[in-house]
């Protein structure tokens, strides 16, 4: 079977399906391809924190009904060490910019919804997904359902299938420079059934290591543990969990995590990652499939969002005049806010964790950057305003 259509999009994760939606809008037909089912993206259990400017954009693409029903408004952060918890109020420094907390695996099922009313096409459990003919002016995805053989032409493709996707690596390895890093630590994460015991996260640094008290509801608690990259879930019983989670996370004036029923368990790698460019010939890359970032500074879903924002800007302008001045400078553009946000991921980590090849030295080190932190306005004000993210541009 062949098709056509007028932007192929490979991965419905939040960039696949929120560039989809941006470009319904703009009256331009896309295809979503996706290789795993529909009950997997939904049910997979990723990070849950909205800069402003992803709030702004589910608004402006009218999915974001139940996210001001449900999604929990943040205007400040703790910092906890040395036993106490101090607090930055990001939305005082920043003049009112805020976070919300809201699960990515609720904005992937509304943006599942949003589509599947508009009727266009979003296809799931595909097999065998490549693409080809990237330098020509009809590029083409192919792809197997159900054995059969598919293709589908498009005038672009967006690869936004993720880190272990395809479209990267079909790009010349010469065409692209790589730069990349990967922790020596990962995070034990879990969501247990219990009431959050403050009403905003706090990121810790601990002897033992790092350890971060999230939430995705009034009921849910979301929970991490600084840990080895490979570590065994299967050594971490749930009241070592618990007990390792109490170490790290008390302070002296009584505050600990409430306990509850673990509902899931999961260990995640740390990375840095940046492919450039984002293009090569009629493919972009957006999100994750361009590049990661460590956990830490809360930016993976964001910067995919803004990547997508402004991919679906440069499209609407080729569809709108045939002028490709805006799809140019695509990668150069979203490298750059890229890179901010590479910088302050990095910097939240390195701050936050402890690694087998520091010294006492370091560690003294670190407690003194916190100590820094919490005491003066000017370096709050630095970590809100990476933290809640500058607005999107086009
Ligand atoms: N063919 C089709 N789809 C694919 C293929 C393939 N060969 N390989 C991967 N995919 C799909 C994945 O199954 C996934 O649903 O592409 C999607 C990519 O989604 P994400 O990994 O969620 O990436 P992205 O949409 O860029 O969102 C970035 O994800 O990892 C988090 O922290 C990160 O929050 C950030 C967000
Ligand atoms: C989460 O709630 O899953 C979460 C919060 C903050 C982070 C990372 C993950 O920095």
């Amino acid at each position: 079977m062949t098709s056509r259509t007028q932007v192929g999009i490979v991965g419905a994760g939040p960039a696949g399906l929120m560039l989809g939606q941006l470009l319904h809008l703009q009256g331009i037909d896309s295809v979503i391809l996706e290789n795993r089912s529909r009950q997997y993206v939904v049910e997979r259990v990723r990070a849950g924190v909205l800069e402003q400017g992803t709030v702004d954009l589910m608004r402006e693409v009218g999915v974001a009904e139940r996210l001001a029903r449900e999604g929990l408004r943040h205007d400040g952060i703790y910092l906890a060490f040395g036993g106490a918890r101090h607090r930055i109020d990001m939305a005082e420094l920043t003049g009112g910019r805020a976070i919300t907390i809201y699960g990515q695996n609720e904005v992937v099922h509304d943006l599942i919804e949003a589509r599947l009313t508009t009727g266009r096409p979003l296809h799931f459990e595909l097999e065998d997904v490549s693409v080809h003919g990237l330098e020509s002016q009809a590029p083409s995805i192919r792809f197997r359902t159900n054995g059969a053989a598919n293709e589908l032409t498009c005038d672009i493709i967006a690869g936004c299938d993720g880190f272990h996707g395809i479209c990267r690596p079909s790009i010349p390895a010469s065409q692209l420079r790589l730069y990349e890093r990967v922790y020596p630590f990962g995070w034990l994460g879990i969501l247990a059934e219990a009431a959050p015991s403050s009403h905003e996260l706090v990121y810790s640094l601990h002897e033992h290591g790092f350890a971060l008290f999230s939430m995705r509801s009034p009921q849910v608690t979301r929970l991490y543990l600084q840990c080895a990259p490979d570590e065994d879930v299967s050594q971490w019983s749930d009241d070592r969990i618990w007990a390792e989670l109490g170490a790290r996370l008390a302070t002296d004036d009584g505050w600990r995590p409430n306990e509850g029923t673990i509902l899931q368990k999961g260990v995640t790698g740390m990375r840095s990652f940046v492919a450039e460019p984002m293009r090569f010939g009629r493919l972009f890359l957006a999100g994750d499939a361009a590049h990661i970032v460590p956990p830490t500074g809360a930016k993976g879903l964001n910067l995919a969002m803004a990547d997508v924002y402004r991919l679906a800007g440069a499209l609407a302008e080729l569809y709108k005049s045939g002028n490709e001045k805006r799809l140019d400078c695509y990668s150069e553009r979203a490298l750059a806010r890229t890179w901010r946000a590479q910088r302050f991921s990095w910097w939240m980590t390195s701050m936050l964790h402890r690694s087998d090849s520091d010294n006492p030295f370091d560690h003294r080190r670190q407690l003194a950057e916190l100590e820094y932190l919490v005491s003066s306005r000017a370096a709050m004000t630095s970590l809100a305003e990476s933290y809640t993210g500058a607005p999107f541009d086009a």
